[in-house]
């Protein structure tokens, strides 16, 4: 008989750095070269090659390759952006930082993704860009909201923060139009942080790689190696300071190799959660798209049935941890916080689904390296946190 609660706490998300992980870091340190330069170059090409993609720039977070791409887009003042609500907060504001007015969709209540039908009706003849969110590991409807927007003639850029990997029908995610992915250290693989944009336009990607670095033309390796030139250097139009190391390069070319590992253990043990979680009526995972897909797992998130269990959300997952069960919120309704409510006068109501499973969801531990006992040390939990929930009220 396992002891319960564990003895130990079990996080909602771990990194697996293996020892070929540390060398490759070790090896680059002990380079001379630890900024951008050769390891970035391979990092970016293998992960192109990953995508089927023609062209991928590592940046310093996919939050940065998003501050980049709404510069290169000329998203601004007067410009209005659809996004989820049920996204990470960068997303907005960034939109809001650029002058552009963030622009909600609702969500499909099963997934928690943007559909055509929610996204039509907030079209306006100033929506400029649609960023979609690949979620959880599942892919968005491309197909259909690219047809939506191709009508209109507006942009869309994928958020694929979550989709390393993951298929959308028999295409990867990054392969063709423009995406953003992150190597955050609770992702599918991590690079301790960073993000990377790949597109198959090519002038946006000259753009993108001159704005991650100061709008230079040629970044530090062109310059001070042997074969490179010094001069001219000259700024073609102001630009960021988001390049990626060789540090983490290394990291990221030896983590790449993983994923597919990565990924299938992950989904191993989501579908042993899926199994176990038939037997907890209050506890309902999330749904999958029923189009054609291949999932990452990145995230195993569940709906709390507040209606059977009398208490909210955040006070059940502090239940949880009393059992040593760490979890996560993916995520809280953007247009609910305080600067979305109280500067741009978003209020409860404005998006029903979104708001219905903000109060419910939360992220169940979910990481390779996690046993099945795990697994049953969470549902353990979860069934004993709604009985200590029932005796609360
Ligand atoms: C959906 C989504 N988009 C964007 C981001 C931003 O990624 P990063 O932390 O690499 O900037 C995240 C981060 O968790 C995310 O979940």
């Amino acid at each position: 008989m396992r002891p319960f609660p564990r003895d130990n706490f079990l996080p909602f998300s771990l990194p697996v750095i293996e020892d070929d992980d540390i060398q490759g870091v070790a090896d680059v340190l002990k380079s001379g070269w630890i900024t951008t330069g050769p390891k970035t170059a391979e990092f970016e090409k293998a992960f192109a090659d990953f995508c089927g993609c023609p062209h991928a720039c590592a940046l310093t977070s996919a939050t940065a390759g998003m501050h980049v791409l709404l510069k290169a887009l000329n998203i601004g003042e007067g410009c209005e952006v659809i996004t989820p609500s049920m996204t990470w907060v960068s997303t907005a504001n960034l939109i809001a930082l650029s002058g552009a007015k963030p622009v909600f969709a609702d969500i499909d209540r099963s997934t928690l993704m943007i559909t055509p039908e929610t996204i039509a009706p907030v079209i306006s003849e100033k929506t400029r860009l649609v960023i979609p969110v690949h979620f959880a590991g599942a892919p968005y409807d491309v197909d259909a909201i690219s047809a939506l927007l191709q009508e209109r003639n507006i942009l869309m850029i994928e958020d694929a923060a979550h989709a390393v990997g993951t298929y959308y029908k028999e295409r990867k995610v990054g392969q063709s139009g423009t995406a953003i992915f992150s190597f955050h250290p609770i992702k599918n693989m991590t690079t301790g942080e960073g993000g990377m944009v790949c597109t198959d336009d090519g002038d946006l990607i000259d753009q993108v790689r001159r704005l991650k670095f100061h709008g230079l033309a040629k970044d530090a390796w062109q310059r001070y190696t042997k074969k490179g030139s010094v001069g001219p250097l000259e700024v073609l139009e102001p630009g960021f300071k988001y390049n990626f190391t060789d540090i983490q390069s290394a990291l990221g070319l030896s983590q790449l190799k993983k994923l597919d590992r990565f990924n299938a253990r992950r989904k191993d043990l989501a579908l042993y959660y899926d199994e176990l979680l038939k037997n907890v009526p209050e506890i309902t995972p999330i749904g999958r798209p029923i189009y054609p897909h291949r999932h990452t797992h990145h995230l195993y998130i569940v709906l709390l049935d507040i209606d059977k269990v009398p208490v909210t959300r955040d006070i059940f997952l502090d239940l949880l941890k009393q059992y040593q069960i760490g979890t996560g919120v993916h995520f809280r309704a953007a247009h609910l916080q305080h600067y979305y409510r109280e500067v741009c006068g978003y209020r409860r109501g404005l998006l029903p689904e979104t708001e219905w499973v903000s109060d419910r969801l939360f992220s169940l531990p979910l990481f390779p390296s996690m046993t099945e006992n795990d697994v049953n040390d969470v549902v353990q939990a979860l069934q004993a946190a709604i009985v200590s929930a029932r005796k609360e009220k």
